[in-house]
């Protein structure tokens, strides 16, 4: 036997400001699979995470809720910690990068790479809120495109246009803070001097440490040269002074990834059989590896291992990329109810049908991964329910029945047997190699066998006969042995299933090498049902109550920064504003009456790729909304969401008339299709 690795696994810390959705699932999910498959090898692996709790944003966001940044973060912590257990991820520690360890660590590394001459300080001319007296952050500062002229465009690019520019190039700047007019201020900056570490960097990324198409996206950077990067920030600022320099604070991005150190540290305060040096020592044997998204690898890629390196710490092992998440083919979205927050989620499905989708979805790369909602509860429900746990409750009955609950001994299936040992360090291979989706594939692939040998040896019609009793305790203990593996071979995506699978067995918690054993002549216990199936109607009722979360944040915090509206009939608009509206051809599916409700329609609209709910006040002119039943009309696809006393309506048809019976519904001529835009 080879020693056990001592591993330290990390993902991006998440910020303290705002709730956990499935998209940052994706990435806890596929590190807690990681971290549980090497424990079950018997490695000493520790996962650490914790708040990234400093930031303008937090400072701001707090003062707006009229409470501490302490507090907002203490808050956020507590919701972030249950939403992580309730998903089963299951840290070592979860701290916050607002803690005294982080303090202190940053201002080692701090004075260490100053120390070394790789501080620079110089001054930075930049955009100053007189009113709220603080420098802003290019994400606070709105104005004029100066490219398309597109109003109310953040500082540093164009949403309408795609241009990107300096917030001093912006027409007509304003702070999306304050309202006031910005004025430009001088200040004094600290800079990292990351170009000094230019060749480590170059030969580091080459290393092994990143997966090649990350590796190429680096090197286009490292090729153009390599910039000083601004690690302060002026006072107010939610974060940590610098040692030495009164009213300035590190950048949130310097002490984030350092919040990884300080949550080990902390975790080695509790618990002494870990050392810290041992781990972050320049000559550690240990084992580092950070989970990120792509959007964050220049952070973790390029400045952390500079850091590392400039401070005298050892760099990681490698740092694990992944892409973003799309729900039913497109980025998440709050309109159609797919911006789904972890709790929501939760409120509805197990997480353990999520854990699923997600190992059998994910691979080595960078590609997103679609969280398709059909595709899940079939799959889920054909894999998990129909194979793995279907096994079990095939066989136990007939154990408990004909045998008082006791397996046989003896090796009914051999070829079955033995193939189930042979892909074992496949799948390991996969594991390790997080082609998540490559082992669950495996692993199904055992399942099927073993479900058609069993369908194949039928022990429900064997037992039916006179003189068959032992062969079918033969066949069912065979059954369970290879659902004991299999259960193995999941447990790292499956724990809970695989907790109940072990109380059921009547076993200790299972390690990945008892997978080389069988049960034999062994009693079990009652069989429960293991995991029920995916009923579509939860997964409709988690979309709606997504939907709902997102009126009740608009309710919240009505849209817009307290500007006058002005009348719509009497002022132009912008080409472009109207532009923005998605006028589409929409096909009448179904029109009702809304019981209780004089005026409104329900209608069910058709535009191609989507069907929207649609109240529209148009009764007194279509009494017999039947009548409007595979009718084309128009409508406004893009119009936000309205929360209504009947349910929420999800655009707007066009109607022209003075009203009562003179509602005229529009229609475009013949040929048109549902969907196709207006223009
Ligand atoms: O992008 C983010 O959500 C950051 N809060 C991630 C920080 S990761 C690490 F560096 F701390
Ligand atoms: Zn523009």
């Amino acid at each position: 036997m080879s020693e056990p690795r001592q591993i330290l696994v990390t993902s991006a810390l998440p910020y303290a400001n705002g709730s956990i959705h499935l998209g940052h699932m994706l990435e806890y999910i596929q590190t807690d699979m990681w971290v549980r498959f090497q424990k079950l090898r018997g490695n000493q692996c520790i996962y650490v995470c914790a708040d990234d709790a400093h930031g303008s944003a937090i400072m701001l966001r707090a003062e707006k809720e009229g409470i501490t940044p302490e507090q907002l973060i203490a808050n956020v912590q507590a919701e972030h910690s249950s939403d992580f257990a309730d998903f089963l991820v299951d840290f070592d520690n979860f701290h916050s990068t607002h803690s005294e360890e982080n303090r202190e660590l940053s201002s080692l590394i701090y004075s260490r790479l100053r120390d070394a001459g790789h501080i620079a300080t110089r001054s930075v001319t930049q955009y100053f809120d007189p009113e709220k007296g603080m420098f802003l952050a290019d994400r606070f500062i709105k104005g004029t495109c100066p490219k398309c002229a597109a109003e109310d465009q953040y500082g540093d690019n164009c949403e309408k246009c795609g241009a990107t520019y300096a917030p001093t190039e912006l027409k007509n700047p304003k702070s999306a803070i304050s309202g006031a007019t910005p004025v430009l201020r001088d200040s004094q900056h600290f800079f990292f001097k990351l170009p000094d570490f230019q060749a480590m960097l170059q030969q580091w990324t080459r290393s092994g440490t990143l997966q090649d198409a990350v590796a190429n996206k680096l090197a286009e950077w490292l090729d153009s040269g390599l910039q000083e990067w601004d690690i302060s920030r002026d006072a107010p600022y939610f974060g940590f002074e610098i040692p030495g320099e009164p009213g300035k604070y590190f950048y949130v991005w310097l002490d984030a990834p350092i919040g990884y150190m300080a949550s080990f540290k902390n975790l080695c305060a509790r618990r002494p059989e870990l050392d810290f040096d041992a781990f972050w020592n320049q000559d550690s044997k240990a084992e580092l590896y950070h989970f990120i998204g792509k959007d964050i690898v220049n952070f973790h890629a390029l400045f952390w291992p500079a850091m590392l390196e400039g401070a005298g710490f050892r760099k990681p092992t490698a740092v694990n990329v992944h892409g973003y998440l799309t729900v039913n083919g497109a980025k998440m979205s709050k309109s159609r109810g797919t911006f789904i927050k972890a709790r929501t989620y939760l409120d509805h499905l197990q997480p353990e049908y999520l854990r699923y989708y997600y190992a059998a979805k994910l691979g080595r790369g960078v590609d997103d991964l679609d969280l398709n909602l059909e595709d899940f509860v079939q799959k889920v429900n054909s894999d998990l329910v129909g194979k793995v746990v279907n096994i079990a409750s095939r066989c136990a009955g007939f154990i408990h029945k004909g045998n008082d609950g006791v397996m046989v001994s003896g090796d009914a299936a051999p070829e079955l047997t033995e193939a189930f040992l042979a892909a074992a360090p496949s799948i390991a291979e996969a594991y390790e190699g997080r082609d998540f989706g490559r082992a669950m594939r495996e692993i199904m692939a055992l399942a099927d066998r073993a479900n058609a040998w069993i369908a194949d040896k039928a022990p429900w019609s064997l037992a039916k006969q006179e003189g068959k009793q032992d062969e079918v305790q033969a066949i069912c203990a065979q059954g369970i042995n290879l659902f004991r593996q299999l259960v193995i071979f999941l447990k790292p995506v499956l724990p809970l299933l695989a907790a109940d699978a072990e109380a059921f067995l009547n076993v200790a918690p299972l390690t990945w090498n008892d997978h080389l054993s069988r049960l034999e002549n062994h009693p079990l216990n009652p069989f429960k049902a293991l995991m029920s199936r995916i009923e579509p109607a939860k997964v409709e009722a988690m979309v709606a109550a997504s939907k709902e979360d997102l009126l009740a944040a608009e309710a919240k915090a009505p849209a817009g920064n307290g500007e006058l509206t002005k009348d719509p009939l009497s002022a132009e608009i912008e080409f472009d504003t109207f532009a923005a509206v998605d006028l589409r051809v929409a096909l009448i599916v179904k029109a009702e009456a809304v019981p209780g409700a004089d005026k409104l329609l329900q209608l069910t609209l058709d535009i191609g790729d989507e069907r929207r709910n649609v109240f529209s006040g148009i009764k007194s002119a279509y009494p017999e909304p039947s009548k409007l039943e595979g009718r084309l009309t128009m409508m406004v696809a893009n119009l936000k969401p309205r929360k209504m006393r009947f349910g929420v309506s999800e655009g707007m048809v066009m109607a022209a008339g003075p009203g009562g019976e003179e509602i005229y519904l529009l229609s475009p001529d013949s040929g048109a299709k549902p969907g196709q835009r207006i223009k």
